[in-house]
């Protein structure tokens, strides 16, 4: 198996299967840490780079509060508009990256352009994370949202995915990707204008995935073992910044999880994950049934980071 020391992690495409297994390893390992609310001192020595271009709660936050479990520092920003990146400047990211590797021994980036962070690991001296670009791929959030099923259902072969939401979304094209190395069935649901590419299906028909689509969530969650949920009503993801401005649509009901639906035609043992934030498409109603697992899916965003971190960084082999 390739090392993780010094290695960028760009997107679940260049995941092989052992990979996936070795990085849920070393989570598990670290995993007490995060439980028991301590910081360790295993990268003491290491300091984070945060460079986020657009908004986040969870993935940012994880990741700083990841590299702080395990004894590191963190420097960075959560708004280009107060740096020379997002002011009259325009810095680009090559001249960026050549600053922010002298500040710290790992960057997390997110970005409003699809391909930036890959842009950034072609200048930067240190590993490069990225946590999300564009319409692009989101590939620390799909690990932990494996490594969550892993927990929760013991095992990920052989269980059946559905996916509900905007298949243009960045998480759906690493969810794709990733499963491609599992014994994973899946169903996409989305409303007609954000279904699959046809070239990202092609794409995907020549990984081996087996997939389907439906255009009704109730066409495919009696089947589904694991319900990946995100939202249809939501921002453009190439813009650095997308106000609300006004009311917004609803979810119609082909794309929303109701705890009726869950408990009338899903199966009793199914999981619900969605990486968050949400708009309607899971009321909150639901966050107490059997079903919900998204607030066991954000502590677990914390231990995958330590795990990349540890990776990348050396400090775990
Ligand atoms: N799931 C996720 O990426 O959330 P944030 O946008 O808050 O980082």
């Amino acid at each position: 198996m390739r090392s993780f020391m010094g290695r960028d992690i760009l997107s679940l495409k260049d995941f092989e299967r052992n990979e996936f297994f070795h990085v849920f390893d070393v989570a598990a390992e670290l995993e007490p840490i995060a439980r028991s609310r301590r910081n360790a001192d295993m990268l003491k020595e290491k300091t984070l780079v945060t460079a986020f271009y657009q908004p986040s709660t969870r993935t940012r936050l994880a990741h700083e509060a990841a590299m702080h479990r395990l004894g590191g520092h963190v420097v960075g920003f959560a708004d280009p508009k107060m740096t020379r990146a997002g002011d009259f400047y325009q810095e680009s990211i090559k001249d960026t990256v050549k600053m922010l590797e002298f500040y710290g021994d790992v960057i997390v980036m997110r970005h409003f352009q699809q391909g930036a962070p890959h842009e950034a690991a072609k200048w930067a001296s240190i590993p490069v994370i990225n946590g999300g670009d564009g319409w692009g791929e989101h590939p620390t959030q799909i690990l932990t949202d494996l490594y969550t099923v892993l927990r929760e259902k013991g095992r990920i072969d052989g269980l059946n995915w559905l996916a509900v939401g905007d298949m243009r979304m960045r998480t759906m094209h690493s969810l794709a990707y990733g499963l491609t190395q599992f014994d994973c069935p899946i169903t996409f649901v989305a409303p007609p204008e954000m279904r699959l590419t046809e070239p990202f299906k092609e794409e995907l028909k020549q990984y081996s995935l087996d997939f389907k689509e439906a255009e009704h969530v109730e066409q495919a969650i009696s089947t589904a073992d694991v319900i990946l949920v995100e939202p249809v009503v939501q921002p453009d993801y190439t813009k650095s910044r997308d106000e609300r401005t006004g009311s917004v649509d609803l979810t119609p009901a082909n794309y929303k999880i109701t705890r009726e639906l869950l408990a009338t035609k899903g199966k009793p043992d199914a999981i619900l994950l969605h990486s968050l934030p949400r708009m309607d498409e899971i009321p909150p109603d639901v966050d107490i049934t059997r079903w919900s697992r998204y607030w066991q899916e954000a502590f677990n965003g914390v231990v995958m980071r330590m795990a990349l971190l540890a990776l990348v960084l050396g400090a775990m082999e």
